[in-house]
């Protein structure tokens, strides 16, 4: 087992364990004895387990570990399932959680747990924090990305149909549990997915975090902390003299150097969230890649994934910079070659005006200016500031 503890605004544990889910029903009570004493916890009787349609078939039926193991705490458990996808990331789908809720009869002690990917571990956070100004929720998430990524720092929202997460609100979750027994059950698009997030972790702030993803059996931790070394003197990774992973990158069929990897990247972002939680600095470091990336998933109609738009996003702004002078000399390729040694497709199928235009509605760009995510060397990103009628002119420079 491993716990990662985010000390937000609200603090809370991050348990990464085999079988936890047979565990949520005892950790989620044992919680809320912690936070609101013996008195609080038997108000508290209400679960809604928020989940789409492919989740609630593998985990969350009535009959399956993680519901029997609520109702054994004494939970009363209902379920919400919407279908999956970005389409279904909405007001709309908000509107009929908050009615199933208030038909339900669930009060502010009750909780929501949103068990799944980054889209519904982000409504149900929503749902969260707004249903009578804000109840506690619980993410499970069940793919890498939500893992690393989304299940922790308290960002959830919804797409509007001008852009991607338009509403929303900072609310951290009471408690995140991860059972890595559900990466086996993963495609490689989805671990890719994930990986995409991991990387951009080590992009923005460890350099050890990238040697870790390219560990293959016998390296150790020592390899990969002198691997970073040297990467910080050397323009070049060591590593890109391996050529690509082939079929599948290694790590993948590892699970241990997996959950190590996991809990690396969850670590590297509490600590950003930690010093930053409402992005007003140094947590927009995190949307390395996003700002295009979002350009590209909305252009393709959500069709490229998000993790596969962030790729191509941190490959475009990696080599832009290097043209620009802003980046390394040779680290952009560097950036480039690793993310295609993990296989992503690094051809952006659209023109940077497209790109341009669609990023201008991005609720990144305040007034006038947009704040760009530079991976100025290994483990090393910086905001940069620049005019948003430069954007198309920055993004041409990467494609
Ligand atoms: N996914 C970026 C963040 O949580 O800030």
């Amino acid at each position: 087992m491993i716990s990662i503890h985010v000390n937000a605004s609200k603090e809370y544990d991050v348990i990464l364990k085999a079988g936890v889910l047979s565990e949520a029903g005892t950790l989620i009570r044992e919680d809320l004895s912690r936070r609101r004493g013996t008195a609080g916890i038997l108000r508290s009787r209400r679960i809604c387990v928020v989940t789409d349609e492919t989740v609630a078939d593998l985990y969350g039926g009535p009959q399956q570990t993680l519901i029997s193991s609520l109702r054994s705490a004494g939970f009363e458990v209902s379920r919400f399932v919407f279908p999956g996808g970005e389409d279904h990331k909405n007001m709309a789908t908000i509107g009929r959680l908050l009615d199933h809720l208030t038909e339900n009869r669930f009060s502010r002690s009750d909780l929501l747990v949103a068990l799944g990917g980054g889209i519904t571990g982000d409504v149900t956070g929503f749902a969260a924090a707004i249903y009578l100004r804000g109840i506690d929720f619980v993410q499970i998430p069940t793919t890498l990305l939500a893992a690393v990524d989304s299940s922790v720092g308290g960002k959830t929202g919804v797409n509007l149909p001008a852009g991607k997460n338009l509403a929303g609100a900072f609310w951290q979750p009471n408690l995140v549990l991860f059972d890595p027994a559900v990466l086996t059950t993963l495609t490689q698009d989805l671990l890719l997915d994930g990986m995409a997030e991991i990387l951009k972790a080590g992009f923005i702030a460890d350099s050890t975090a990238i040697y870790a993803a390219l560990m293959v059996p016998g390296d150790s931790e020592e390899d990969a902390a002198e691997g970073a070394q040297e990467s910080s003197s050397a323009p070049l990774y060591s590593f890109l003299r391996m050529g690509p992973a082939g079929p599948r990158p290694p790590i993948f069929d590892h699970p241990e150097e997996m959950m190590r990897l996991i809990a690396k990247a969850i670590d590297i972002k509490r600590a950003i969230v930690e010093e930053d939680e409402r992005e007003t600095g140094r947590r927009k470091l995190l949307n390395l890649g996003h700002t295009v990336g979002h350009a590209i998933e909305k252009c393709s109609d959500y069709g490229i994934s998000h993790g596969a738009a962030v790729a191509m996003g941190t490959s475009i702004i990696a080599r832009a910079g290097q043209n620009l002078g802003w980046v390394r000399e040779g680290y952009g390729d560097d950036i480039c070659a690793i993310l295609q040694y993990f296989g992503y497709d690094l051809h952006c199928p659209y023109p940077a005006f497209a790109l341009a235009d669609v990023a201008y509605n991005d609720k990144k760009i305040q007034g006038n200016r947009i704040t760009l995510v530079i991976p100025e060397y290994p483990g090393h990103s910086v905001l940069k500031d620049v005019p948003a009628l430069d954007l198309e002119h920055i993004i041409a420079q990467g494609l």
